[in-house]
């Protein structure tokens, strides 16, 4: 059997989807590290509880001595690093976790690998050069772009907004250094608006769709006329995993789904698409839910990916338009309502507190299955 790969922020909406891509694609083993903020939701991963392919650690990415262990004991061929306080809006309303786990922690994280991988130059130079550490960042790190701007390329001077943009791009800067100083085999790639299943309905899509199906107001900032280009999370799922295949050492790649919609736009289809597919709903038209609220501060205008060195390079291309994505993500939220219940209630991190009542000190042999 392959070495596993290490996910960190594994129970988040991209992570999961990551291992449940991973594994379904039989690409490996896989042991997920997640702190299970609020963010980090188990029941994403209830398909592959059971799959011997995969082990759950629960910790923090900045817990060096936990992650020298998980190191030490799984030997890793390769880390994928998805953990991060990661919604904008919560930057806004208090940045300190944002500092701690995305700089702070990804630091930490760095350093127990730059440490392991001294070890296993020692003990076998074949694995230390194969291993990999690949750093999921995005593409806020560039900052805003005018409408007739150009879309961002790897070569784009960072100019981040927003503490969470600011807290990315440290990220990606101490990966930088870490290559260049240290010779850490890392690769970055920086995507753009990620929708799909499991995204927590704090995100726009998820949370239009639940207040929709609810009759709740939906709240769009300003003027609404914001643009994201949006990427369905498989086709993301994918490139990551042919970045990590075929990317080289110390380079960035731009993942973006072709897709630059307004906001506006993006919640007058999705009300349209459920006044198709709920037609006995009391809130028809949806649309009819839709509310101006005051901006949000700081409010980036703009975001574009160009891709064409991911297209050209890794010979990675999204599969979803716009359209197919937002349908199949519609009919997933509509056929998984129980999962949407456990996010709302709060039931889903009961496995914490059944897990972890009272206890003080958790050994990592303890939690990993
Ligand atoms: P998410 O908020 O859904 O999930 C984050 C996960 O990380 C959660 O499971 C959480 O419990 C875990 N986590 C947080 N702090 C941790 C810590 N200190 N130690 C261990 N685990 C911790 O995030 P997401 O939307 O899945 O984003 C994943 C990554 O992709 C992030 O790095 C984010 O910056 C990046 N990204 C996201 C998007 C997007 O549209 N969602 C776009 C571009 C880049
Ligand atoms: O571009 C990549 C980034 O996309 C990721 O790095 C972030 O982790 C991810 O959260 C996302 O950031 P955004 O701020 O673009 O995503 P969000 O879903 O919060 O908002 C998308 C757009 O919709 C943005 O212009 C703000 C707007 N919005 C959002 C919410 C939650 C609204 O108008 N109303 C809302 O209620």
């Amino acid at each position: 059997m392959k070495n596993p790969i290490l996910v960190t922020g594994g129970a988040g909406f991209i992570g999961g989807n990551f291992i449940l891509h991973w594994l379904g694609e039989s690409l490996g083993p896989v042991v997920n590290l997640d702190k299970l903020t609020y963010a980090g939701n188990l029941q994403t991963l209830a398909p592959v509880e059971s799959n011997p392919g995969y082990s759950f650690v629960h910790g923090d990415i900045g817990d060096r001595a936990l992650v020298a262990q998980l190191l030490r004991e799984h030997q890793p061929r390769a880390i994928v690093h998805f953990a991060a306080e990661s919604h904008v809006d919560r930057s806004i309303l208090g940045p300190d976790a944002f500092l701690k786990t995305n700089i702070d922690g990804t630091f930490s994280l760095l350093e127990a690998t730059r440490a392991h991988l001294a070890d296993l130059e020692k003990r076998d130079a074949t694995a230390r050069t194969a291993f990999r550490f690949l750093h999921v960042s995005t593409d806020e790190v560039y900052g805003t772009l005018a409408p007739t701007d150009p879309a961002f390329t790897e070569v784009t001077p960072y100019a981040p907004n927003s503490p969470y943009a600011a807290s990315k791009a440290a990220s990606d800067m101490l990966v930088r250094a870490w290559v260049h100083t240290y010779n850490l085999p890392a690769l970055i790639t920086n995507c753009s608006n990620n929708y799909g299943p499991y995204q927590f309905p704090e995100k726009l899509i998820p949370l239009m769709l639940t207040n929709a199906l609810a009759g709740k107001p939906l709240p769009i900032y300003g003027d609404g006329l914001q643009v994201r280009d949006w990427l369905y999370v498989t086709d993301h799922c994918k490139a990551i995993a042919a970045v990590l295949a075929r990317g080289k050492i110390g380079e960035t790649y731009n993942v973006g789904g072709c897709n630059q919609r307004s906001n506006r736009e993006v919640v007058t289809t999705l009300c349209a698409l459920l006044d198709e597919l709920v037609p006995n709903s009391p809130h028809r038209p949806h649309a009819q839910l839709i509310t101006s609220v005051p901006d949000r501060p700081g409010h980036d205008r703009r975001y574009a990916i160009d891709a064409t060195k991911i297209i050209g390079e890794i010979g990675w291309q999204p599969q979803e338009s716009f359209e197919t994505g937002l349908r199949k993500t519609v009919q997933w939220y509509l056929a998984n309502q129980e999962w949407v219940q456990g996010v709302t209630s709060g039931s889903y991190q009961q496995w914490l507190s059944h897990n972890y009542a009272n206890r003080a000190a958790i050994a990592p042999q303890e939690v990993t299955r």
